[in-house]
């Protein structure tokens, strides 16, 4: 979490900073800052809160030089105010820096370094760490290298960006376990730094994506140079880099979240492209080609057993890749939370497989649990959005989801687009094994492609204006059920998911089966309970359990099959979806829970986009 920007060059730095921290502001809101050097006269400003409050704070100050530094703040250590917000300054007044990370033996360093008389405006570890490289230059004038023995001494996570006073020709940036792009502008004569592509691809396309533990010196009129921690100097590849700028748009939408839920049909096009082939007149020329399977077909078809690691909503879309793989591959799956995963000395065999799940592609429990499973001898899949990130940088193969960058915090797109992606992974690997029928797999791929369009009908449908009146009775219901089965039970929890981050109204997800088992017991006419109740073998399970909430008294909101009839007869409120196959309806029944926790949130009045305490990109732990 936090968002890092940097501009070295020609122009102005301000206003690419501040267009650059609005970009990267999913990544934490707390607080944030900038410092600009011009020539030697270093000016830093910070305000607790959004960019839009610095950026205001900031009319009619001194905001002249051509290099700078910015950050956007999501808090570890120290609360969210305008001190403990970045860029941090070193005592002596030369160096700022901004940071991304958590620096764990930060304690430590700060007693040493008090010793040594430095003292302390904040709370946080990124202070130590400038104060740490200063005190490094007592031993070095070379600023780089007191970067380096700095950063040998420290444990932890950091993305940072670095001006000094001393030397205003150059921006000094560094990561480890965070992530920092270096964008090269045109004859190497300016160069831009984020957390992502986001801030930078507006200006250029060429990128270095620094690895862990570099150092990068970034100075106009050369090449960027860049050392590891040993002080060698490295070889890097500089990377065309192609992102639609419009996709960092609100497109006229209010929000980027219900921009998001509507891109979902041109997602799941773009995430089938070159990757599905339908042949409308003859079903059986239908097939799948996914390059991630060809380069390592032996060991995926040779898998024992698969583990998918993921969190939150990208957990979501694990469970559902369990389903389908386990039925289309008849290969065992177990699903994770990458949290866990990690610290729990867990049976990994060299013939494993472990698939790694990820919108950002940057969250530093998945990136730990697949360098744990790396070391036990798994092969890596990785199913990222985020091209170049961490984790599919450390996966040894993977699929990218395609759907373009996701800034709403709560995930949507990325959902669909992960499910689609192990869709096509399970409908490719069950072929390939002989555990799905022929005719079973060249039907599901014409379903599959089907699916954008049936989701741009109910987008398209009243279902929107529907959900929103509802969402009007449900503004102040403090508890929410949802209940489903089989596909529908990760649904379930992905809607539960949604609701509690941006409307924080408590609601839970379970299987509808385990209603019985106690979750019964809080039913009464206050809590609805949000039923996906589709056609498939369990449909008419899912019939007894409405009746169970009825006899109590419960308010029942169902998804349902056009055409139901049984479940309208019982429901208070249903949402019709277009059939479609068992196997495909969590692509179809996410949808109205997506709209329905934004159209909630709105009526609360809630900041969609920005929930308290949430951030888009969770590099720590
Ligand atoms: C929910 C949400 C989070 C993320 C989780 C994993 O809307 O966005 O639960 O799904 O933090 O993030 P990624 O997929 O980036 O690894």
């Amino acid at each position: 979490m936090c968002g890092i920007v940097g501009y070295i060059g020609k122009r102005e730095a301000f206003p690419i900073l501040i267009g650059g921290l609005k970009k990267l502001e999913y990544r934490g809101y707390d607080s944030a800052g900038v410092a600009l050097l011009n020539d030697r006269n270093l000016n830093v400003y910070k305000e607790k809160g959004k960019v839009a409050t610095l950026e205001a704070s900031c009319a009619g100050k001194d905001l002249a030089g051509g290099l700078g530094i910015a950050h956007t703040r999501w808090a570890t250590h120290g609360e969210p105010n305008s001190v403990n917000a970045h860029p941090h300054v070193s005592q002596s007044g030369r160096l700022a820096m901004v940071h991304n990370g958590i620096i764990e033996n930060f304690g430590t360093l700060r007693e040493q370094l008090q010793q040594k008389g430095y003292e302390f405006k904040s709370e946080t570890d990124t202070e130590v760490l400038v104060q740490l490289i200063e005190f490094a230059l007592t031993t070095t004038d070379d600023v780089k290298e007191a970067v380096v023995r700095a950063l040998n001494k420290v444990i932890g996570a950091y993305a940072i960006a670095l001006i000094d006073r001393e030397h205003p020709e150059r921006l000094i940036v560094a990561r480890k376990s965070s992530p920092l792009v270096v964008g090269v502008g045109e004859n190497e004569g300016e160069f831009f730094v984020g957390s992502d592509a986001s801030p930078i691809v507006e200006f250029t396309k060429k990128m270095v994506y620094l690895e862990d533990e570099q150092v990068a010196v970034l100075q106009p009129g050369k090449s960027p140079e860049i050392y590891s921690l040993q002080n060698q100097s490295v070889d890097y590849d500089i990377k065309e880099v192609d992102l639609d700028i419009s996709m960092l748009t609100k497109g006229g939408f209010p929000h980027f979240m219900i921009k998001e839920i509507y891109d979902q049909p041109q997602c799941l096009r773009d995430c089938m492209r070159g990757r599905v082939f339908v042949d409308n007149d003859n079903m059986s020329n239908n097939f799948i080609q996914l390059s991630a399977i060809r380069d390592y077909k032996n060991r995926l078809l040779k898998a024992r057993r698969m583990i998918i690691v993921a969190c939150g909503t990208s957990w979501h879309a694990g469970l559902i890749g369990k389903q389908l793989i386990e039925q289309m591959c008849r290969i065992p799956v177990e699903v994770a939370y990458a949290s866990e995963f990690r610290y729990s000395n867990p049976v990994i065999e060299p013939g494993d497989v472990v698939i790694a799940i990820s919108q950002s592609g940057e969250t530093a429990d998945t990136l730990a649990a697949i360098q744990l499973a790396r070391e036990n001898g798994a092969l890596i899949f990785g199913v990222v959005n985020a091209v170049g990130s961490s984790i599919a940088r450390a996966s040894d193969t993977g699929i990218y989801i395609h759907v373009g960058p996701e800034i709403g915090v709560a995930s949507t797109k990325a959902f669909t687009g992960q499910v689609c992606v192990l869709t096509m992974l399970a409908l490719q690997l069950g072929h390939e094994l002989g555990s799905l029928a022929d005719n079973e797999y060249h039907y599901t791929i014409g379903k599959l492609a089907e699916i954008p369009e049936l989701m741009e009908e109910m987008l398209k449908s009243k279902m929107d204006d529907q959900i929103k009146r509802m969402a009007l009775t449900f503004t102040y219901v403090r508890n929410f059920l949802y209940l489903g089965r089989g596909y529908n039970y990760p649904v379930a929890l992905e809607g539960a998911l949604k609701l509690k981050e941006i409307s924080y109204i408590h609601a839970e997800g379970y299987p509808a089966a385990e209603m019985k088992h106690g979750p019964i017991a809080l039913i009464d006419s206050d809590m609805p309970t949000i039923f996906i109740a589709t056609h498939h073998q369990l449909y008419q399970k899912i019939i007894s359990n409405m009746k169970e909430v009825k006899a109590r008294n419960g308010k029942i909101l169902a998804i349902v099959t056009r055409g139901d009839k049984e479940v309208k007869a019982i429901a208070d409120n249903i949402i019709e979806i277009p059939p479609t196959l068992n196997t495909l309806v969590p692509l179809l029944t996410v949808i109205p829970l997506q709209l329905l926790s934004y159209h909630v949130a709105v009526a609360r009045n809630l900041n969609v986009d920005m929930p308290r305490n949430l951030a888009k990109s969770v590099t720590v732990e």
